[in-house]
């Protein structure tokens, strides 16, 4: 059966976009291949997201950069405008989540991880916590981080 992924993306730089591309492109390299399931991917801005994005979405990945010690205004503003519908309409939804963050990112990921507690995500791996100078590396671990999400719900383990 066909399953879709959601990537969401806080994209304000060129390294943040070039994160979220290499996601998109190795699940849709995933999808390509004949070998695999249909994964559909999707990508979307936060300021974009609707409540019934993440509801319709067999997985969720969710990009945000820190910014001034917390989530990224655009990521807190789709927090804020979806919370209350995703409450007990996303409960055990498998999301990963991964924090540009050029000081720090651990006040992003406890806030992260709290609210996805709150909601009964179920995060499928560790928040990953790109941190520190830019590193082209970076665009590799998100890549593997969305690869991971594609290939879980293809093999049904997500
Ligand atoms: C106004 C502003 C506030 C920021 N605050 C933080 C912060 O509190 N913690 C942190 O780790 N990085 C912070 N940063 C760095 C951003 O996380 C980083 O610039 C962003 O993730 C984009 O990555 P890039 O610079 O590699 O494009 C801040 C950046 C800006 C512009």
């Amino acid at each position: 059966m066909s399953k879709t992924l959601l990537i969401i993306a806080h994209t304000p730089s060129p390294n943040t976009a070039a994160l979220a591309k290499a996601g998109i492109a190795a699940c849709r390299d995933y999808n390509d291949d004949d070998d695999n399931g249909d994964v559909e991917t999707r990508c979307l801005s936060p300021f974009d997201v609707t409540s019934t994005d993440i509801a319709t979405a067999d997985g969720v990945v969710l990009g945000t950069t820190e910014n001034i010690g917390y989530m990224a205004g655009a990521t807190k503003d789709m927090f804020d405008r979806c919370y209350n519908d995703w409450l007990d309409f996303t409960n055990g939804k498998p999301v990963a989540i991964y924090i540009r963050a050029g000081l720090d990112g651990t006040a992003t990921k406890r806030a992260l991880t709290s609210i996805s507690s709150a909601l009964g995500w179920r995060l499928v791996a560790e928040p990953l916590i790109l941190h520190g100078d830019w590193n082209d590396a970076f665009c590799q671990d998100v890549a593997n981080l969305c690869l991971g999400m594609a290939a879980g719900l293809d093999a049904g383990i997500f």
